[in-house]
């Protein structure tokens, strides 16, 4: 892809960034459709966060996608934000339209997307979601409107879980919130659908200890991990040892990511194209990008 004055340049912001896929994602999309556009990362921290939104503006790049931890705070720097995205509480999209910011939640529709792929049936399921940030909003609205019947959020800070649950009631959700104690437990032994909306398990932390192991998962159960870095999270692991059916966070990757691409180009986007790169670079996931490179080199 040759970069030029005109190239338009689209961004991530986020802490951390350097195991996502978006990067690869996107601009195999621009090539592919032959766009005059790149897509780059940029590490914002908690307090950066501001100063880099106004920078979008600056820089008149063509848009953002905004990831871990800043999909709730990103709100108040925005000049628009879309009906779902204001009703989830996060967005992970933003469009620059010529100086005015507008901010979407693709990871909404993505997820019910990737649920959609496995054949799953959202309508009167019993959910359980660790995790109350921004993609534990998006994917709760989104289990809600497509009529799950119930939804228990257990969350490490649980008033952050309570304000979830506060805003879930208002759009009709029957919600519980608990610790990950024993009601938690028993919350999962009675669900459908099991959700990680935490970044525990992804990478560079992979080895880290899941919030559950096998002995509390029954086998009837869909664990869907939204951690796409390594594609085989040791929950996901741990749910297959205990005969559950698994899905990983890359389905709804790459959907978020369409619907994002689609947003800021007007285009359709190259599902099929996407999926291969993300899958190309998954097998490098878990792996450090300076050693995979320092590897091609030694061979
Ligand atoms: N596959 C995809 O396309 C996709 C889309 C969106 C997000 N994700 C992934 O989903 C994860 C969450 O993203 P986010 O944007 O929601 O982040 P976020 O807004 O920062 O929220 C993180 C959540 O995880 C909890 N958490 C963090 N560290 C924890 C730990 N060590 N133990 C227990 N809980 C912990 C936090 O609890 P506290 O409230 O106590 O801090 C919070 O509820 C990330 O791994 C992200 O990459 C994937």
């Amino acid at each position: 892809m040759l970069i030029s004055g005109s190239t338009k340049v689209f961004a991530l912001f986020g802490d951390p960034v350097t195991h996502s896929l978006s990067p690869i994602m996107q601009n195999a999309a621009f090539r592919a459709l032959q766009l005059d556009c790149c897509y780059v990362s940029f590490l914002v921290r908690q307090d950066g966060l501001a100063v880099a939104v106004k920078a979008v503006r600056e820089l008149n790049l063509g848009g953002v996608n905004i990831t871990i931890p800043h999909k709730e705070r990103v709100l108040a720097y925005l000049d628009q934000v879309d009906e779902r995205a204001l009703q989830i509480g996060a967005v992970n999209t933003i469009v620059n339209q010529d100086g005015h910011l507008c901010g979407y939640n693709t990871d909404a529709s993505g997820f019910l997307a990737s649920l959609g792929s496995v054949g799953f049936e959202t309508k009167g399921k019993r959910v359980v979601m660790m995790g109350a940030g921004g993609a534990a909003r998006a994917v709760a609205v989104a289990l809600v409107h497509a009529g799950a019947s119930r939804i228990d959020i257990s969350n490490r800070s649980l008033n952050r879980a309570e304000s979830l649950a506060d805003d879930l009631r208002k759009i009709g959700a029957d919600v519980d919130v608990c610790d990950y104690g024993v009601c938690f437990f028993e919350a999962v032994q009675n669900a459908d659908l099991l959700v990680n909306a935490t970044p525990v398990g992804m990478y560079p932390n992979h080895e880290d200890a899941p919030l559950i192991m096998r002995d509390r998962l029954p086998p009837h159960l869909l664990v869907c991990d939204l951690v796409y870095n390594p594609p085989q999270t040791r929950l996901l692991k741990e749910a297959a040892a205990a005969g559950c059916s698994v899905i990983n966070g890359v389905g709804t990757l790459v959907h978020q990511g369409a619907l994002a691409f689609e947003l800021w180009t007007g285009r359709k986007a190259p599902l099929d194209l996407l999926q291969i790169a993300v899958d190309t670079r998954g097998r490098f996931s878990c792996v450090n990008p300076d050693q995979t490179r320092d590897r091609r080199r030694d061979r």
